[in-house]
């Protein structure tokens, strides 16, 4: 494929949402063509998804959760995230399927191989080019939400679980994932990412037309 996915995880809070707004910009200001989504979401079918696992007042079995998170995810490969990156765009994700490793498999403790093999049926075998991880304790993280939807609403341990299920994740990986102190200042955390990012997006093509080549 033509373009470049870097996809954006981290603990609830650790504010993965604005670096991706300041990574499109400046991205936009180089000319190139950036595609950003989110995920529970992204569509039309994938945000109804996102209604129904976030609210609140749901009550939501492990095993539905799970199936539900991979069907949206399904949907936003599909419509959404293939199609730019055969159109050549740099696709920007706010959190994929390391969500799901972390959240249902570490934290939620659904079976790990399960959640990696049905991972795989939902993104079609689709992995990220980069995966930058926004680490912060979930202390911290947690404070800074006010509005908490049903997956933030969880305990302590469980936000603890995912940051080592994270971290344990990134271990795994080291040569895709890329971990950012994300308890430093917004525009430290942004230094880092263009740092974490400069071998996969490469500004001498920018010029040329060509915004993204893979490393
Ligand atoms: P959201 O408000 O988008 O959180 P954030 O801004 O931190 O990304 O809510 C998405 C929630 O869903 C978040 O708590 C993480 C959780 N989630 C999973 O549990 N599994 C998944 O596969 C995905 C994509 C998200």
């Amino acid at each position: 494929m033509k373009g470049v996915f870097i996809t954006f995880e981290g603990c609830d809070g650790s504010g993965k949402t604005t670096q991706i707004s300041l990574l499109e910009r400046y991205l936009r200001d180089m000319g190139c063509n950036v595609l950003v989504t989110r995920e529970p979401g992204g569509d039309t079918v994938a945000e109804n998804i996102r209604s129904v696992l976030l609210a609140s007042e749901s009550q939501v079995s492990p095993r539905t959760e799970l199936l539900l998170f991979l069907a949206a995810r399904a949907q936003v490969v599909d419509f959404v995230i293939r199609p730019a990156l055969e159109r050549g765009n740099i696709v920007l994700c706010d959190r994929f399927a390391d969500s799901t490793v972390t959240y249902q498999g570490y934290a939620r403790e659904q079976d790990l191989d399960w959640v990696r093999r049905l991972n795989a049926y939902a993104t079609n075998g689709l992995t990220p080019d980069k995966t930058l991880l926004f680490d912060i304790d979930p202390v911290d993280g947690l404070s800074r939400q006010t509005d908490r939807n049903r997956m933030e609403s969880e305990t302590l341990d469980f936000h603890q679980r995912v940051r080592k299920g994270y971290l344990a994740e990134s271990r795994l990986f080291p040569e895709r994932f890329h971990v950012i102190d994300a308890s430093a200042n917004v525009q430290l955390v942004h230094q880092a990412v263009l740092e974490a990012l400069k071998d996969v997006i490469k500004p001498e093509n920018w010029k040329t037309g060509n915004c993204a080549i893979h490393p």
